[in-house]
């Protein structure tokens, strides 16, 4: 018996989601390798990594529509692998993709839904009104899903995704489509609901949403690189390497600049944010000599500080690391295989010789 069945159910710390070494390969392909992953309850959980990198992949698993190749993932304490049908009835899921039906009305689009998870009586009523105000989708409820905005239609996917009030909302890029404002609308809403105790589980593009998640995972390349609430992957000095300093540079001109501080030996990297430079470097005298350089070269410099990493600065690194590693193993198979030809060419000879 493995031991998350011999964790006592329903415990307060009991997690929302939990993955062991879950693997998902299509033919050749394997999309999710080995994935690792804990969430409690309450939680919003921010799944980050490229395009590609195997996001969707991992969702489809945990809702039950997708069968692992191999490893365990437990959903609100149900195995996915054995009753994927039950998980359903516990979770909400948005696709990446918009899946209502273009030619139902809003209302009816909930109703459909509502029927789907078996939401009757006088409570269903009751329940896709609070949806419906709780989405703030009301004014549009006559309107057909294909006349509304993508925004809008995200906001209705959601509501047909909370109908059943599910302890578990899976969100694939919930605000792909979505303006500043109704951004900011959607994460008031998920925060609404995170404080209610439903866990939610959100792939995102956007830094800016990445922290305000309670926790973050980055999947680079079908692996998990890192995990952990925002701050606490920021602190851990060893996952964005050594001694490294981040500065930022309020400078004019900027471009310029940014292309003079690239070349600069003791600068490892530099990226530009806002009117700003971010700057990493693993010399401890660097921000001294920035200064220097920059002046030597008739750079305005506003100000130069110490800044925490932002958590682009963290993914960027780690994704350099793990490009660096890939490379490396790639080169060495690459270099071990034409030896093993010819020592099994010289093998052949051999056997062959001997036998003649
Ligand atoms: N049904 C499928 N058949 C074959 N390959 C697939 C299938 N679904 C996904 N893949 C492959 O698995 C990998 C991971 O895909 P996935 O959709 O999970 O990535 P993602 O991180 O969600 O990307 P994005 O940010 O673009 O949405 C990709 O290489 C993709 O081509
Ligand atoms: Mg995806």
């Amino acid at each position: 018996m493995s031991t998350l069945e011999t964790l006592p159910p329903k415990i307060a710390t009991e997690p929302a989601i939990i993955t062991e070494d879950l693997v998902r390969t299509f033919g050749e392909k394997v999309a999710v390798d080995h994935l690792n992953l804990r969430i409690d309850k309450g939680e919003i959980f921010g799944f980050l990594g490229p395009n590609g990198s195997g996001k969707s992949t991992t969702i489809k698993m945990l809702c039950g529509l997708l069968t692992p190749s191999s490893g365990k993932a437990i959903v609100s304490g149900i195995d996915v692998r054995r009753d994927a049908e039950r998980i359903r009835g516990k979770i909400g899921y948005m696709p990446q993709k918009f899946s209502l039906y273009e030619d139902l009305t809003v209302r009816e689009n909930i109703d459909f839904y509502s029927q789907l998870y078996g939401v009757k009586g006088p409570k269903a009523k009751r329940r896709k009104e609070e949806v419906i105000e709780l989405v703030g989708i009301g004014h549009y409820r006559n309107f057909l899903a294909k006349q509304l905005s993508g925004g809008w239609k995200q906001r209705l996917a959601l509501c047909c995704a909370l109908v059943h009030q599910p302890e578990i909302i899976f969100l694939d890029e919930p605000t792909a489509s979505m303006d500043p404002v109704a951004r900011r609308g959607l994460w008031d809403l998920l925060f609404t609901l995170a404080s209610s105790g439903v866990t939610l589980f959100v792939t995102t593009h956007y830094m800016d949403e990445a922290e305000r998640c309670s926790s973050v995972g980055y999947i680079y390349n079908s692996r998990l690189i890192v995990s952990g609430g925002p701050d606490e992957i920021k602190q851990v000095r060893e996952v964005i390497g050594q001694g490294n300093i981040h500065l930022e540079v309020v400078c004019k001109p900027l471009v310029k600049t940014f292309n003079l501080v690239k070349a600069l030996p003791y600068v490892s990297d530099v990226t530009i944010f806002g009117q700003a430079l971010h700057v990493i470097s693993e010399h401890p005298q660097v921000e001294m000599l920035l200064a220097e350089d920059l002046r030597d070269v008739a750079v305005q410099v506003q100000n130069i500080r110490e800044i925490q990493p932002s958590l682009e600065d963290v993914f960027v690194t780690l994704t350099k690391a793990s490009m660096a590693e890939e490379e490396v193993r790639m080169r060495s198979a690459a270099e071990a295989k034409p030896l093993n030809a010819l020592s099994t060419g010289f093998d052949d000879e051999e056997e062959g010789e001997a036998d003649a």
